[in-house]
């Protein structure tokens, strides 16, 4: 499972609001490399020191559960973030999360203007590392062209929405160390560091 790994040419340094993921504010994902897909307004560099709320004519923004055809456009997006294409990996994700909420497993979209703009995958988990039930986000992206319209926010509040429904009262994920835009994100939303710490070690 990928977990919050790096891209490049994000925008960083400078500090994102604190927010509550789930809670009062919305939250957001990213979209998909398809080229027709209908604009999503993102926020310059200035807007970041706006008050005003999000603004005019964005296309709705809506959360749901990954569907079968969505396969192309979840694929189109990580390999747009990653630079790797990985049909069979997500062939299996859709397989195994599409279709498992019940068991605690979700795969939701972003769609905006009839795109797939971003996803999120997440998974309740029981007592790994001896850990009372948890909330594992395990993913996110947001399409590059929907960036900074509140889409990933949106997204991680859904997800929170149904980990807070399974009776789960922390949520957790990993990031790769130098990938400071995802951390920023997840600080945004009021995530911070936990009490594990992981380990490895190479294999020859
Ligand atoms: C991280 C990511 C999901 C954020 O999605 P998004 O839709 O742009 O996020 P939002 O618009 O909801 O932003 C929420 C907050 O995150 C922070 N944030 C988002 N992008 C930021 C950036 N480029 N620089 C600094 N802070 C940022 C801000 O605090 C922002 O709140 P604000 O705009 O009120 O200041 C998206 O940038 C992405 O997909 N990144 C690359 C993918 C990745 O590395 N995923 C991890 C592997 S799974």
């Amino acid at each position: 499972m990928r977990i919050n790994g790096s891209e490049a040419g994000s925008r960083m340094g400078s500090e994102g609001r604190k927010r509550r993921a789930g809670g009062g504010k919305t939250a957001a994902p990213k979209g998909s490399a398809v080229a027709s897909r209908a604009p999503v307004r993102r926020r310059g560099p200035t807007d970041r020191a706006r008050t005003a709320p999000r603004q005019e004519a964005q296309p709705p923004i809506a959360i749901r559960p990954a569907r079968p055809g969505d396969l192309a456009a979840v694929t189109a997006i990580d390999a747009r973030v990653t630079g790797l294409a990985k049909a069979a990996y997500w062939r299996g994700i859709l397989r195994r999360y599409g279709n498992g909420a019940r068991e605690g497993r979700h795969l939701l979209v972003a769609e905006a203007g009839g795109e797939v703009v971003g996803f999120i995958i997440g998974e309740v988990r029981d007592w790994e590392f001896g850990s009372p039930p948890c909330g594992w986000v395990f993913a996110i992206d947001v399409h590059p062209d929907a960036r900074l319209a509140g889409v990933g926010t949106k997204l991680l509040a859904a997800m929170v929405k149904g980990f807070r429904r399974a009776g789960v009262r922390t949520i957790r994920t990993i990031l790769a160390r130098e990938n400071s835009l995802i951390l920023s994100f997840f600080r945004s939303q009021g995530m911070m560091a936990g009490p594990f710490i992981p380990l490895e070690m190479e294999l020859d």
